[in-house]
């Protein structure tokens, strides 16, 4: 196959770890937002897990303060949804982004699996910006209820194949949903678990050959690709006493992709809707004029955890096949990135919605 040059519109991941404060040996904003970049990714939303989580004003303007002047990509903040963020809400309508409710246990300590206090938060969230949920196979039936309850824009985090009929019936019936898959579930499934080990462990976990078969059938009924970049050192991955959830993905999306576009599998079209018209729309995400990224179409590849911008410095789609890389990433009409080499000091904003 003959090399081609494709332009995408820089892409949207709504979903991802960058573990600053509390976390920086495992990612930070600089890094975090050099992964977006050398992945294509020019606009993300970092989540609010974080120690301290993200859940009062304080936490949130300090993660802006942090993250100005050091941010490659353009980044905006989703909050947490608990007992005590709820008084904040009126202040950070116009500062963040989705509302992250945490409805399983998951890295961090914002767990909410009292019904009364997910009734409350979704009573007292006055925006038309997302619930986004944490909420693994059945639960989702609760965050369902609870939208519809309270008349919330609802938006179901890294769906598993079960959920989607209650997903697209919800829909039918006038509730606005929206959801997102994840790359490790579309391209792992249980058996490399096997061979990745600690590598391979993340929530909701890997899929059974048939789940993760079905999920790519039911790909029409998902809005948006999000990596669910949650980065964790290898030393933290392979503590037995406390294993962690989570991998990297930002820099292995484009690749993986690609060889699924080129196999027939997803069309270019529905891989752009996906990784940024949807995003974009259903977030409230700012424009960003004369941004584009150029990929490079290749002979299937092995991708490797070598040069890769992420802190943790490892991936689990290791040796799976890629057939694409970021020739050149444009951000406001500077290209900041090109062939693997980032050019000049960080272009990065904090992004807040257009609301
Ligand atoms: O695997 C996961 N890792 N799932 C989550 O929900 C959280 C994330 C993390 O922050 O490590
Ligand atoms: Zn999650
Ligand atoms: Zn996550």
């Amino acid at each position: 196959m003959k090399s081609q040059l494709v332009k995408l519109p820089g892409l949207v991941d709504v979903h991802v770890h960058l573990r600053e404060p509390g976390g920086t040996q495992k990612e930070d904003f600089a890094s975090g937002t050099k992964a977006a970049i050398a992945g294509g990714y020019t606009q993300i939303l970092d989540m609010p897990n974080n120690t301290p989580p993200t859940i009062d004003l304080k936490s949130l303007k300090n993660k802006i303060d942090l993250a100005k002047g050091r941010i490659y990509s353009d980044l905006g903040f989703n909050f947490g949804g608990n007992a005590q963020s709820i008084e904040y809400f009126p202040k950070i309508y116009k500062k963040a982004f989705g509302l992250k409710v945490y409805m399983n246990q998951t890295t961090g300590t914002l767990l909410v699996d009292k019904n009364e206090e997910r009734e409350m938060i979704f009573k007292y969230w006055k925006s038309d910006l997302p619930i986004m949920v944490h909420a693994e196979g059945e639960t989702v039936e609760i965050a369902i209820k609870l939208a519809r309850k309270f008349k919330k824009r609802l938006h179901v985090c890294h769906i598993t194949p079960d959920q989607l009929s209650s997903i697209s019936k919800a829909r039918k019936a006038g509730l606005k949903i929206s959801c997102e898959v994840c790359p490790h579930h579309l391209f792992l499934n249980q058996k490399d678990e096997k061979k990745l080990g600690p590598l391979g462990i993340m929530k909701p976990h890997l899929l059974t050959e048939i789940e993760q078969k079905k999920l790519w059938q039911d790909l029409d009924k998902v809005d948006m690709i999000s990596t669910d970049h949650a980065p964790h050192t290898l030393e933290e991955k392979y503590d037995q006493t406390a294993p962690k959830f989570g991998v990297p993905g930002l820099e292995t999306t484009v690749p993986l992709f690609f060889e699924a576009i080129s196999k027939g599998k997803i069309t270019l079209k529905r891989f752009i809707e996906m990784t940024s018209k949807n995003p974009k729309t259903i977030f409230k995400l700012p424009k960003q004029p004369q941004t584009h990224v150029i990929i490079e179409t290749t002979e299937p590849f092995k991708i490797s955890s070598l040069n890769l911008f992420t802190k943790c410095n490892w991936t689990p789609f290791k040796n799976l096949y890629g057939a694409g890389k970021i020739k050149k990433v444009v951000l406001r009409g500077k290209t900041v990135f090109k062939d693997g080499q980032f050019i000049d000091k960080p272009q990065g904003k904090v992004i807040t919605p257009n609301v």
